[in-house]
C-alpha cells in the first residue's frame, strides 16, 4: 500500500497537533496509508544527537521512509523565520534519496506554528519548500477555494496551514483544525494521482 508520511518537529505540541489534523484529512482517502513520524531533537553543543527515544508519541522517521513515500507533509514551528534545527538536521541527511531522485514528481505541503501573528510563518513555510524543491517534489498549499482560509484571523495561509500559539501554546482553532484536514486530504488525493502518471 502507498503511504503519505507526515513529518515534523514540535517541542511544544502545536505543530504535533496540526500533523494529527492533517494525517486525519489524509487517512479520509482510501487507497493510501498515513504514516506519522517526528525527528529527534538535536543537542546544543556540536552535532551530537540527543539519544533518548521517547517512549510515547510517534516513531522517529528513517531516512527510507522518507525517501519511499509517495507524498509527503512536513511541519516545524517557526523559529527565526526558518525550519526548526532537528528538521533541517533530517533533511541533511537524505542526500542519497536526492541522489537518486526518489522524490522527483511527489507531492508535498508544509505546516508551521509560531507564537506571534508576525513571527515569520510565511517564511518559515518557504524554508521547508526549498529542500523539497531541491528533491525535486511537486508543492502544493491551501487554495484560496477553501472557504475557511478567508475567514481565518487564527493562522492559515496558503503556503501551508499555520497556527498562532501565543505564549502560552494555545489549542488550535477548530477552523484551523478544518483546513488542516482538507491539506492532509488534498495531498492524499494529489498523490494517489500522481501514482498512476
Ligand atoms: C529558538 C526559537 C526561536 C523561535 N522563533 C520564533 C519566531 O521567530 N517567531 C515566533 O513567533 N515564534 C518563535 N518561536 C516560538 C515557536 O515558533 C512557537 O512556540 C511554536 O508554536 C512552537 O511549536 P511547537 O508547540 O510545535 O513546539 C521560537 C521558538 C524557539 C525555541
Amino acid at each position: 500500500m502507498p503511504y503519505l508520511l507526515v513529518l515534523y518537529f514540535s517541542r511544544n505540541g502545536s505543530v504535533a497537533s496540526l500533523a494529527q489534523e492533517i494525517a486525519n484529512g489524509a487517512e479520509q482517502v482510501k487507497g493510501i496509508d498515513v504514516k506519522i513520524r517526528t525527528v529527534p531533537t538535536v543537542a546544543t553543543g556540536f552535532d551530537a544527537e540527543i539519544s533518548d527515544i521517547p517512549e510515547t508519541g510517534p516513531l522517529y522517521c528513517t531516512v527510507d521512509e522518507f525517501a519511499n513515500a509517495c507524498g509527503l507533509a512536513m511541519g516545524s514551528p517557526g523559529r527565526f523565520g526558518n525550519m526548526a534545527a532537528p528538521l533541517k538536521y533530517f533533511l541533511e541527511q537524505t542526500t542519497p534519496a536526492w541522489v537518486s531522485g526518489q522524490l522527483v514528481g511527489k507531492p508535498a505541503t508544509v505546516f508551521t506554528s509560531t507564537t506571534t501573528p508576525h513571527g515569520g510563518q510565511e517564511s518559515t513555510l518557504l524554508s521547508m519548500m526549498n529542500p523539497l524543491l531541491h528533491h525535486g517534489m511537486l508543492i502544493t498549499g491551501v487554495p484560496f477555494t477553501e472557504a475557511a482560509l478567508h475567514q481565518q484571523v487564527n493562522g492559515g495561509t496558503p503556503y501551508g496551514v499555520s497556527h498562532i500559539a501565543g505564549e502560552h501554546h494555545q489549542n488550535i482553532h477548530p477552523e484551523i483544525a478544518k483546513l488542516a484536514r482538507l491539506q492532509g486530504m488534498r495531498l492524499a488525493q494529489y498523490s494517489l494521482r500522481l501514482l498512476n502518471v
